[in-house]
């Protein structure tokens, strides 16, 4: 009898996107679980806006997509409660953020702890909230980045999974230090995904442990000379 063929260790963690823009992120983590052994599949894409532009592109891909549009509920309790009713209903397991920008009640964060991540153009605990790359430059700091993170209730609060560091550069502004950070932002949001489904993205009390870490780089310097 011929051998069965190599699967994965485990089923595949079945994942909700939540977005309210372009979606550029909920595109890169739909890349990543093109790939076999990727861990996860995007079960849904979910978005408080109907003219959110990732709707189209996740429609497009063949993934189920929901709006719930927050305007539609009283409260933020009946809104999350319509999200978490969209959640169950295609038997989601996980849940990432993805420039998702409404906030979420403690009940909500609660319920998902340990089962939704955020992505936040930032190095985490610095500049939480909005305008985070105008903040950047203003500090003058010659590092800037990005950071996946489990959620919390406080906004941008959460063990950290993932960064990215970028040099912020002379002649940056905003946008272009925002292009440098997003192509980032695509790079870590699937690599932490993975590690969260594959299992070896630990929480520990509030800190995150990685099982089987690579090799780690150097440190870096900026400005270099
Ligand atoms: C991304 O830069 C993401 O980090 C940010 O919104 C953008 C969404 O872009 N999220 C936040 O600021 C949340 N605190 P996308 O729709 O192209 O992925």
């Amino acid at each position: 009898m011929a051998d069965a063929a190599p699967g994965p260790q485990r089923p595949k963690l079945r994942v909700a996107v939540l977005i309210s823009g372009g979606g550029s992120n909920m595109a890169a983590l739909l890349g990543a679980a093109a790939a076999a052994d990727f861990p996860a599949e995007i079960a849904l894409v979910l978005s408080n806006r109907a003219d959110a532009g990732g709707l189209a592109k996740a429609a497009a891909a063949g993934v189920a997509t929901a709006v719930v549009d927050h305007r539609a509920f009283p409260d933020r309790d009946s809104f999350d409660a319509a999200i978490d009713a969209e959640l169950a209903r295609h038997g989601i397991e996980f849940v990432c953020l993805a420039g998702f920008m409404r906030l979420l009640t403690e009940g909500f964060t609660d319920r998902w702890r340990d089962r939704m991540i955020n992505v936040h153009p930032s190095l985490l605990p610095l500049f939480k909230g909005l305008h985070t790359h105008q903040r950047a430059l203003d500090a003058g700091v010659r590092f800037h980045g990005c950071t996946v993170h489990f959620v919390r209730f406080g906004m941008d609060e959460g063990p950290i999974i993932v960064q990215a560091a970028v040099p912020v550069l002379a002649g940056d502004d905003a946008d272009s230090l925002a292009a440098r950070v997003l192509a980032m932002e695509h790079k870590i949001y699937p690599l932490a995904l993975r590690l969260v489904g594959e299992g070896r993205a630990v929480v520990d009390g509030e800190r995150v442990r990685i099982e089987g870490e690579g090799a780690a780089p150097g440190g870096m310097l900026w400005p270099a000379g």
